[in-house]
């Protein structure tokens, strides 16, 4: 790896968000403000070839591992041919996606034979009407039959994304971890983070510790494993169960010494943290004609601009950003 995604307090940056799309099929209430987004034109969005592009130069400074995410990326029409070429960038060793599920009966086939690798699925409740009330949308027996194409397909594991929020779904916590016990698929509790429009509330959000009260509760032998060295979940299992549980513990734990990501925005822009606004537009150098060399400075200023960590709960929270879903997570 050369040094230009090294140099962030000794954070190696192998690992690419690319948001496709700033719209979603769903409009769930922690990601989508009421009123909705001001959408970019179309013709401000990163193209394909520019996408590739810049994939390609960031594979050749060390990323190895690119999560496509939205808005909803299956709304993406030329998804496929993103992944296929993707695929054919050497050195970038995984293609992975997180989606809401809604259209992997659909899609999912195909997308597994352009070479999607890793898929992670976003569901925070098991009852059919809460996912309405939450997404302000129908679709939850769509987004489970989902989640079995896929463990058909043999993606091992399949990850679950569920945001708990008191008062929602926490009381859907053993639920879930019910999910795990003989299928393949690892449930991640994800701690409700603040962002533009999504009226963010302390009192609203379930913290790790108590998360695994719930949990030990139940099951007192619910164990923790060994997390890989950029994982931002925390691993855990009821033994015997063939899946896992994670915890990603944004608020009350974060994990921002470990982070090895970066982020591409829809609107193509570089984004070095989730919760740090300063950006910097790829798009613009590219189409303004920029060098190889010209968007290597431009990553590099930006990966050296990139704080130690975020800046804590509260001041996040207060902290002007995007909203999550021109961001994908
Ligand atoms: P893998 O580890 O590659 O499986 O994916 P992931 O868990 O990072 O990605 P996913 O898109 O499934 O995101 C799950 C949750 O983790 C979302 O709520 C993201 O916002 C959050 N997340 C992902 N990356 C980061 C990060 O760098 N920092 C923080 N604070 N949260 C992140
Ligand atoms: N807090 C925590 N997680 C969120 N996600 C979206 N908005 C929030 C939020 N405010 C999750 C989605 C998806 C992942 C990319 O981020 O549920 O699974
Ligand atoms: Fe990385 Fe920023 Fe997330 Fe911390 S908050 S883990 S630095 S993206």
């Amino acid at each position: 790896m050369t040094a230009l995604l090294r140099i962030s307090f000794g954070r190696h940056h192998t690992y690419l968000r690319i948001s496709l799309s700033e719209k979603c099929n769903l409009r769930c209430k922690y990601c989508m403000p009421e009123e909705g987004v001001q959408l970019t034109q179309k013709s401000q969005l990163l193209t394909t070839d520019e996408i590739i592009k810049l994939t390609r130069l960031f594979v050749q400074e060390g990323v190895n591992k690119v999560r496509l995410t939205g808005g909803e990326p299956t709304l993406r029409k030329d998804l496929t041919d993103i992944i296929r070429n993707l695929k054919t960038i050497e050195g970038l060793e995984t293609v992975a996606m997180t989606t809401n599920g809604l259209v992997l009966t659909k899609r999912l086939v195909e997308l597994q034979r352009a070479g999607l690798d890793l898929l992670n699925i976003s569901l925070d409740t098991l009852k059919p009407e809460r996912f309405e009330l939450m997404s302000r949308r129908k679709g939850w027996e769509r987004v489970a039959r989902g989640i079995d194409l896929a463990l058909q397909l043999g993606y091992r594991p399949v990850k679950i994304n569920c945001v708990v929020m008191k008062g929602f779904n926490d009381d859907e916590i053993l639920d879930f971890v019910d999910m795990t016990k003989d299928k393949a698929i690892d449930v991640r509790f994800i701690e409700y983070m603040p962002f533009t429009g999504n009226k963010w509330d302390v009192d609203k959000m379930v913290p790790y510790k108590d998360l695994v009260e719930i949990i030990q509760r139940k099951w007192p032998d619910f164990a923790r494993l060994t997390d890989g060295p950029s994982d931002t979940s925390k691993a855990w299992k009821v033994p015997d169960h063939e899946g896992r549980v994670g915890f990603i513990t944004s608020m009350s734990e974060h994990f921002c010494d470990s982070c090895n990501r970066l982020r591409l925005t829809a609107d193509g822009n570089l984004k070095v943290c989730l919760f740090g606004n300063a950006e910097v537009s790829l798009k613009e150098a590219l189409r303004s004609g920029c060098s190889d060399g010209d968007l290597r400075a431009l990553v590099s200023a930006a990966v050296k601009r990139k704080k130690r960590q975020h800046a804590g709960m509260m001041n996040i929270s207060q902290m002007p950003n995007r909203p999550m879903i021109l961001i994908g997570g």
